[in-house]
């Protein structure tokens, strides 16, 4: 979608993942989906560093609803536990420099069974901007799929006529698979899911990535600045990823040029979690202003490499990520060997590489010399690899 944002894929915290539906306050009094939850997270993404490493949206998914529309017929939050209404909670969050995102289903109702926006578009989308809403994710649960794209196209329209600037994400091609409009999709939302959603487990992340892998033929071309695949949250610091699970998560993501969408308790979450979020490498390869996902290029089954052009450039020569990953899960680090020219890097001077997750002095090679690294079971190594420029001879003749 052509409206200036989202020009890199959009970076922050989604509540699903981690806090699904969770309405229970007396049992669930930090977990459920309230106020609370949303204020002191938007505290921890400004105070512990998630803000300044660039995540900066902070959205309510699904289950913040009143069961009814109020008398005016208007979208309103379930008043235990919103006390304060939507708008104070998001100009909170403004406050401390966050912008604030909330979720919608196109349909009768929402996922989990709420009020849907089912064709009060100028309305909801008025009341949205009201809000101060900066981002939102509109699902497809109880909708026709024939003819959904129109639909979320006319929902973007009364967004766009609100003249707020806000970042649309669009479910309609996880519904619709790949038979989706997806030209439509680039032109009408800045970011939609593909597939299914995200378990709280290693398999769903294999799952996805081979699933965007085995399709990028198709679906690479539709992602760039303004308009992103997104293959579900970040489910980093959670309980399903080891520490090396989690490295591969983030390296997957980041050299698929996916939304970072953590979901996870900032309130509680380890340290050895949180760095890898905010490993500053990582975020500006996923941010590279270029925009080009990453392709599977390399798949032995075991050993799986990505490779994705980044910024800087030598004269025509592009940096890359090496998004490499180890599917084995048997007990131990494989050695994975290979040459930078097997991927079609020809810089006559080589490049230097910088393994992201392992900090030490980058290395200088050429591209015909072999490469070893070490890679973990189940995990993975992230590597940046920039072209060495030409030594040019000072001549004072
Ligand atoms: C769908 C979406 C999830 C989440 C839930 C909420 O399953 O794919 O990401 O938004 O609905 O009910």
């Amino acid at each position: 979608l052509d409206n200036g944002l989202a020009l890199t894929p959009p970076l922050g915290w989604m509540s699903w993942q981690r806090f699904r539906c969770i309405t229970d306050c007396v049992n669930y009094p930090n977990d459920c989906i309230s106020d609370q939850l949303f204020r002191d997270t938007a505290d921890r993404m400004a105070e512990d560093g998630y803000l300044e490493a660039g995540y900066e949206y902070l959205i309510i998914d699904d289950c913040w609803l009143a069961n009814e529309r109020d008398s005016d017929g208007r979208l309103q939050p379930n008043a235990d536990r919103f006390p304060n209404g939507i708008k104070d909670l998001a100009d909170y969050i403004h406050s401390k420099g966050l912008k604030f995102g909330i979720y919608e289903d196109i349909g009768t109702n929402t996922c989990a069974g709420y009020p849907g926006i089912n064709g009060q578009y100028e309305i909801d989308a008025n009341t949205f901007a009201e809000w101060g809403v900066d981002y939102i994710k509109v699902d497809g649960c109880y909708e026709d799929t024939e003819g959904m794209e129109d639909k979320y196209a006319q929902f973007g329209d009364y967004l766009n006529q609100t003249e707020r600037p806000i970042v649309y994400s669009c479910s309609f091609p996880a519904y619709k698979g790949l038979e989706a409009n997806y030209t439509a999709a680039v032109e009408i939302c800045n970011l939609w899911r593909n597939y299914g959603d995200i378990q709280d487990q290693w398999d769903d992340v294999k799952n996805i990535a081979n699933w965007f892998a085995t399709n990028q033929g198709f679906l690479n071309k539709f992602a760039g600045p303004g308009h992103w695949n997104d293959p579900d949250m970040l489910i980093i610091g959670d309980y399903g990823l080891s520490y090396d699970e989690s490295i591969a998560q983030m390296t997957i993501w980041t050299v698929m040029a996916a939304p970072l969408l953590m979901s996870v308790d900032l309130r509680k979450i380890e340290p050895e979690f949180r760095d890898i979020l905010l490993n500053s490498d990582a975020l500006s390869i996923n941010q590279d202003v270029l925009g080009i996902p990453g392709l599977l290029a390399w798949n032995n089954g075991n050993v799986r490499i990505w490779t994705k052009p980044i910024l800087p450039q030598v004269d025509d020569k592009h940096s890359y990520a090496f998004g490499i990953v180890n599917y084995e899960n048997g007990g131990s680090p494989h050695v994975v060997e290979f040459t930078l020219d097997e991927f079609g890097l020809d810089n006559a001077d080589g490049y230097t590489i910088k393994n992201v997750f392992e900090p030490s002095d980058p290395v200088t090679v050429s591209v015909t010399e072999p490469i070893r690294i070490s890679v973990n079971p189940s995990g993975a190594a992230l590597l940046q690899v920039n072209p060495v420029a030409p030594s040019h001879a000072t001549s004072l003749l």
